[in-house]
């Protein structure tokens, strides 16, 4: 227990907080603000600006138990070809809005599984996103993709559409871990995908998996690793799952008594930590390993890397665009919320031409505290220079929170020339440390545990 203790010391093994994907979490968006925003945070879009855009697709032909995203189950392709319909109209009403000059950098699919879609109804949709937005030189698509749904006309389809960035879901491969948690994938079916994707050049994959499972073991997690490892993924993304049965109401379907404990959970992350920095990756913030020719590895060594709503990302664009049903878009004075039922999606884009509902505006206040968190969560540090240089009406601030960290956190941070840094085995309580300036945190709203 000793090499634990710090981190027992500041509640990791007992925190429940949140992901920070955002500041505010989304679950502190308010009613309508982003209705009565939207407009004028799309005309506030520079001429010349280069956008992010991300598309929702929130169908699966199947529903993992595990799986906390916003999606439904459909046996037909029927509602989801009426879906499409309807995101052409709300594609159209959005650029409509937005300057002539703008560019695309990236665009993401999302779900859900957009994989689900057909050849014919995602070239429809591609049509029009790139008939919408020119795209720049540098331009990212990438998609996530079930290797359980993605045919092989399908993955050819987006290749055609330039995609160069794919994510593929993979948890676990011990077939009991599978049967546990209501997805069946064999070795079989990921290997092919990732073979044909190669084959067709594609230079960017990511493969996502999950630590405390039902029924994980440190000597399972550790074949599922290795069978990734062979798979030669250019980044990965390993979760800790979060077991939120009374939100994600198919995850009582998982008994909890399965699960590991938070010590297991812990140990689970660091296997997969020690095997893949034994094999050439580097880890990137707390969930996220890179190759050294991965884009998101570079981010992190230049100091470039951000957080959004896909976890760590190497995207600068200050504006991204959310289509779809719950899907999110963040402009520089707030967040805006696309209504989260897919049919309240639907009627809304049918009566205004958009979705939006829920919504934050930031203050000055609340742009300082997501800058903090954001540089805590990617750098593992709190730079005061920096921040001061940014924020220099809030130097009064930016010190007290400094000094407030140190006397709370008295063995995790160390002074360095530009401010406070975490030392690295510390690194698991960031989620807990950006809690503590979370201007928001309400022990009371839902979120994960930290590790
Ligand atoms: C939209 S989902 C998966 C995309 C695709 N439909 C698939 O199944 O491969 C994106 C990722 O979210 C992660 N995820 C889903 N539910 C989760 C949970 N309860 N806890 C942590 N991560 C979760 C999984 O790793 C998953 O691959
Ligand atoms: S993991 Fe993927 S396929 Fe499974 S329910 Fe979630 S989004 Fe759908």
């Amino acid at each position: 227990m000793e090499k634990h203790d710090p981190l027992l010391r500041y509640g990791l093994f007992d925190a429940k907080v949140p992901r920070y994907t955002s500041y505010p979490p989304a679950n502190h968006f308010q009613n309508d603000v982003g209705r009565r925003n939207q407009m004028k945070w799309l005309t506030s879009v520079e001429g010349n600006e280069t956008v992010s855009i991300y598309i929702h697709i929130p169908f699966c032909k199947r529903l993992c138990w595990f799986c906390a995203c916003r999606t439904q189950g459909t046996t037909t392709l029927r509602p989801v070809d009426a879906y499409v319909d309807i995101l052409l109209k709300e594609i159209a009403t959005v650029r409509a809005k937005l300057p002539d000059g703008i560019t695309m950098g990236r665009l993401h699919l999302g779900g859900g599984t957009p994989t689900i879609l057909s050849p014919e109804t995602m070239t429809i949709l591609l049509d029009k996103v790139f008939g919408a937005f020119a795209i720049t030189e540098d331009f990212e698509l990438s998609v996530e993709i079930d290797p359980t749904e993605a045919s092989d006309e399908l993955l050819q389809t987006l290749i055609d559409f330039g995609m160069n960035r794919a994510s593929i879901g993979v948890q676990d491969f011990a077939p009991k871990v599978q049967d546990a948690i209501g997805r069946l994938q064999t070795l079989e079916q990921t290997n092919d995908v990732v073979k044909f994707l190669r084959n067709a050049g594609l230079k960017a994959i990511n493969l996502d998996l999950l630590y405390g499972l039902p029924f994980q073991t440190r000597a399972s997690f550790r074949e599922t690793l290795a069978h990734v490892i062979s798979m030669d993924p250019d980044r990965l993304a390993i979760y800790g799952y979060a077991h939120v049965p009374w939100m994600s109401k198919r995850q009582v379907l998982i008994k909890s008594e399965t699960l590991p404990d938070t010590i297991e959970r812990y140990e689970l992350a660091a296997i997969a930590n020690d095997l893949l920095l034994s094999v050439g990756y580097k880890a990137i913030g707390i969930d996220h390993f890179a190759k050294p020719t991965d884009s998101l590895y570079t981010a992190d060594r230049t100091g470039q890397l951000k957080r959004n709503f896909q976890g760590y990302t190497d995207d600068q664009n200050k504006t991204l665009i959310g289509f779809g049903a719950s899907a999110i878009s963040h402009f520089s004075d707030g967040y805006q919320q696309n209504a989260v039922a897919t049919s309240a999606y639907q009627d809304r884009v049918l009566t205004n031409g958009v979705a939006a509902h829920k919504g934050y505006e930031m203050s000055d206040n609340d742009k300082l505290i997501a800058a903090m968190i954001e540089e805590l969560m990617c750098r593992f540090s709190y730079p005061t220079k920096d921040l001061r240089a940014s924020f220099p009406k809030s130097e009064d601030q930016i010190r007290q929170t400094a000094v407030a960290l140190m006397q709370h956190y008295i063995d995790v941070f160390k002074i360095s020339g530009s401010g406070l840094v975490m030392q690295p085995e510390t690194f698991p309580l960031v989620r807990i440390i950006a809690n503590y300036i979370d201007l928001f945190t309400n022990k009371d709203t839902v979120h994960t545990a930290a590790i």
